[in-house]
């Protein structure tokens, strides 16, 4: 049996394309709905409540409007703060989430020190300490919140001295206490390895979560005899931000050459559709 149902995935804005590029992989037929809701980004600097709430309308409408199958929260910003909360709003749809991968980089270490670089949304948030807590016991790790290299991976992750600059700024102190693993704890991350790689050379591994979560997006979607064989692949980028922008980002970051985007708003906090021919009511829908 096949469920031509899509999947659903968000962010808030490039970051979930990480994960995306990792779903398509595995997955090439299935049909996938993708938010990105850079009209709010960076979701890192936000409160809680307020990720939350943005988090909750974007569910809403790929769950209850759109019928996704199961939604891929391709975030750590929004897993940290809503994941739970999302459980409980939608109990009846799979949700999966990001969570920073300290266990294997807490199980392969060698000189028992291991980085963490992340947004400041998901340092404080409690299923950071909680991960911590349970697989690094014995282990030092080091954390480094980097809001700059969110907005690097947005302009499409231009390799520039400058940006080796930013990310040596961030890295080095990280490098400096011996880390030999390197969590990317914002799917935004794994935009910028060819940076990361300049400045950490090729003796640290950075370990990047995604190929996870498509695996465990997989078996899920294999449990629930929901998997869809026979489709066409389609997938439609949806952004409350610049749609044009977003497809330049989308063509130079993955591998969609002429990739579908659709713009869209709110409307008393509901997340919606802008009409095809229509992108320059994009600003003005914003919250
Ligand atoms: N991609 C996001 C994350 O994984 C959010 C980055 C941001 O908007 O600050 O945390």
């Amino acid at each position: 049996m096949s469920d031509p149902r899509p999947i659903g995935m968000m962010d808030s804005g490039v970051g979930g394309l990480s994960v995306l590029q990792q779903v398509r992989a595995l997955m090439p037929t299935e049909t996938i709905l993708y938010v990105a809701d850079q009209g709010h980004l960076p979701y890192g600097m936000r409160a809680r409540e307020e990720i939350r709430t943005f988090s909750e309308q974007i569910a809403h409408y790929l769950i209850n409007e759109r019928q996704c199958k199961i939604l891929v929260v391709a975030c750590n910003s929004a897993s940290a703060a809503a994941l739970h909360h999302l459980r409980q709003r939608f109990p009846q749809t799979h949700i999966v989430g990001m969570e920073p991968a300290i266990k294997p980089a807490a199980e392969h270490t060698k000189t028992g020190v291991i980085g963490v670089i992340t947004t400041q949304a998901t340092y404080q948030g409690e299923l950071m300490a909680s991960v911590i807590d349970r697989f690094a016991q014995g282990v030092r790790v080091e954390t480094q919140v980097c809001p700059r290299l969110v907005l690097l991976a947005e302009e499409g992750a231009p390799d520039t001295p400058e940006s080796r600059q930013i990310v040596a700024d961030y890295l080095t102190p990280l490098k400096d206490a011996g880390m030999d693993q390197l969590v990317l704890g914002c799917t935004h991350f794994p935009f910028l390895m060819t940076q990361l790689r300049a400045v950490l050379g090729d003796q640290i591994e950075i370990v990047d979560p995604a190929p996870a979560v498509a695996r465990q997006t997989q078996r899920i979607l294999a449990g629930m005899d929901a998997l869809n064989p026979e489709g066409r692949g389609e997938v439609t980028y949806i952004t409350s931000g610049d749609p044009l922008k977003f497809e330049r980002t989308i063509t130079r970051l993955i591998a969609d050459s002429r990739p579908q985007v659709r713009a869209a708003g709110w409307r008393d906090g509901v997340f919606y559709l802008l009409p095809v021919s229509d992108p320059s009511t994009v600003n003005s829908t914003r919250s």
